[in-house]
C-alpha cells in the first residue's frame, strides 16, 4: 500500500461535507471511496498489458450519488441487503414494520438505508485502511436496536479490495450487510457485460416469485440458465425462455454458495481486456444482479448511457427475506454478539 489521499467530494443538501478517500497501492491501482454511503466511486484494475482502468459504474457528478435511491452504485448496503417481504418481520415475539420501498417489499435497508448515510471516516495507518463508522439509531427505518457499524476498506498490494464489516447492537436485531458495486471489466461503462465470462461455485440458487421474494426451497442449477459452475458468458443463457429470468429481466438471484469459511466463490473474466476479478468471502450467498433495472437515464463516467446490463453486481450476503424464513440460517444479531464478515474483490489479468 502506498498511500491514501483525501480530497473534497461535495456537500449534501443537508450541508454535510463529503470527502473522497483515494487508496493507492504500490502498483498504482486506485480505489476512490466517499464518506457518503461508503460508496466506491472508482476502482481501477489492470488489463493484460498492465493498463489500469476504472471498472465500477458510477455517476458523473456528486449530486446524483446524494439523490440516488434506486441504483445503489458502489454503496454499503444495510441494515438488510436484499428484500424483506411486505416490510415485516417478527423477533422475540415482537412485530416490526419497515418501509416498503420496492413495491410491497422492503429493499436494501429502506429509502434511507446505509447507502444514504454520512459515515465517519478514519484512516488506520497500520494497515492503510479506510475505517467507516455509522451508528444507526434504535428504530431507524423500523429496525430494532441501536446498531454500531464499522466497515474497513483495504486496498492490498495484491490488487485486492478487502471489505470487513463489523457491527454490535444494544438490542436483538437483524443484519445483512453487502457491497453494491456494478463491475464492468471492459472499463467502458456503456458496453454490455454479457460478453464477460462468469464462474460461481454454487450448485443451487433461490428462485423467486414475481416480486423477487424467495419461493420455498433451493433449486439445483443443473440444466438451468443458472448453472455457472463452469465458466460461461453472462450472455449465453440470459435471454433463454425461463420464467425466473423473465421475472427479473435477466439475472437477479441469490446463489447458494458451496463450502464454508473464507473461500473463492466466483470469478468474472473479460476476454477482450484480460481483466479478471475473483470474489472471496465467508458469506453463504451471492446475489448476482446483471443491472437489469439500469434505465439509461444517466450518462456514464466514460460517456454513453447507463443502459441495462452494463454492469454486474456480485453481492455477498445472507439469503433474501431471512428474517421471515425459519429454514434459512439466522440473521439475528443479539446483544453482546459481534457481527463480522469479510469479502475480497481481487483483480488480475490473463
Ligand atoms: C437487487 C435488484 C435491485 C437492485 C437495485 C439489486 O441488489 O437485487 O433487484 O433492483 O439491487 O439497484
Amino acid at each position: 500500500m502506498k498511500n491514501i489521499q483525501i480530497s473534497d467530494f461535495g456537500i449534501t443538501k443537508e450541508g454535510d461535507i463529503i470527502k473522497k478517500y483515494t487508496l493507492i497501492n504500490k502498483n498504482g491501482m486506485q480505489a476512490e471511496i466517499i464518506s457518503f454511503g461508503g460508496i466506491v466511486t472508482a476502482l481501477t484494475a489492470p488489463d493484460r498489458n498492465g493498463a489500469y482502468k476504472d471498472v465500477v459504474l458510477g455517476f458523473t457528478n456528486p449530486e446524483n450519488y446524494f439523490n440516488d435511491n434506486s441504483y445503489f452504485f458502489g454503496a454499503i448496503i444495510g441494515r438488510f441487503a436484499n428484500r424483506i417481504a411486505h416490510g415485516k418481520f417478527s423477533l422475540n415475539g415482537e412485530n416490526f414494520n419497515l418501509n416498503k420501498n420496492n413495491g410491497e417489499n422492503h429493499l436494501h435497508g429502506g429509502e434511507n438505508g446505509f447507502f444514504a448515510k454520512v459515515w465517519e471516516a478514519e484512516i488506520i495507518s497500520d494497515t492503510q485502511s479506510l475505517k467507516l463508522s455509522y451508528t444507526s439509531k434504535d428504530g431507524e427505518e423500523g429496525y430494532p436496536g441501536e446498531l454500531m457499524v464499522t466497515v474497513f476498506y483495504t486496498l492490498t498490494d495484491e490488487n485486492a479490495l478487502e471489505i470487513i464489516y463489523e457491527a454490535t447492537t444494544n438490542r436483538d436485531t437483524v443484519i445483512n450487510l453487502t457491497h453494491h458495486s456494478y463491475f464492468n471489466l471492459s472499463g467502458n461503462f456503456s458496453q454490455s457485460i454479457t460478453d464477460h465470462e462468469l464462474q460461481m461455485n454454487a450448485g443451487r440458487f433461490i428462485a423467486t416469485d414475481d416480486s423477487s421474494i424467495p419461493l420455498e426451497g433451493f433449486r439445483e442449477v443443473a440444466g438451468t440458465p443458472f448453472d455457472f459452475r463452469n465458466f460461461k458468458t453472462i450472455g449465453k443463457d440470459i435471454d433463454a425462455e425461463d420464467e425466473q429470468l423473465k421475472i427479473a429481466k435477466g439475472y437477479d438471484h441469490c446463489w447458494v454458495l458451496n463450502g464454508e469459511g473464507m473461500r473463492l466463490v466466483a470469478e468474472l473474466y473479460h476476454p477482450e481486456s484480460g481483466r479478471k476479478m475473483e470474489v472471496i468471502t465467508d458469506q453463504i450467498g451471492i446475489q448476482g444482479y446483471t443491472g437489469n433495472f439500469l434505465d439509461g437515464k444517466f450518462e456514464t463516467k466514460t460517456g454513453g448511457k447507463n443502459n441495462p446490463r452494463t454492469g454486474i453486481c456480485l453481492e455477498t450476503q445472507h439469503f433474501p427475506d431471512s428474517p421471515n424464513r425459519k429454514s434459512f440460517p439466522s440473521v439475528v444479531l443479539k446483544i453482546g454478539e459481534k457481527y463480522e464478515t469479510k469479502t475480497i474483490y481481487r483483480f488480475s489479468a490473463k
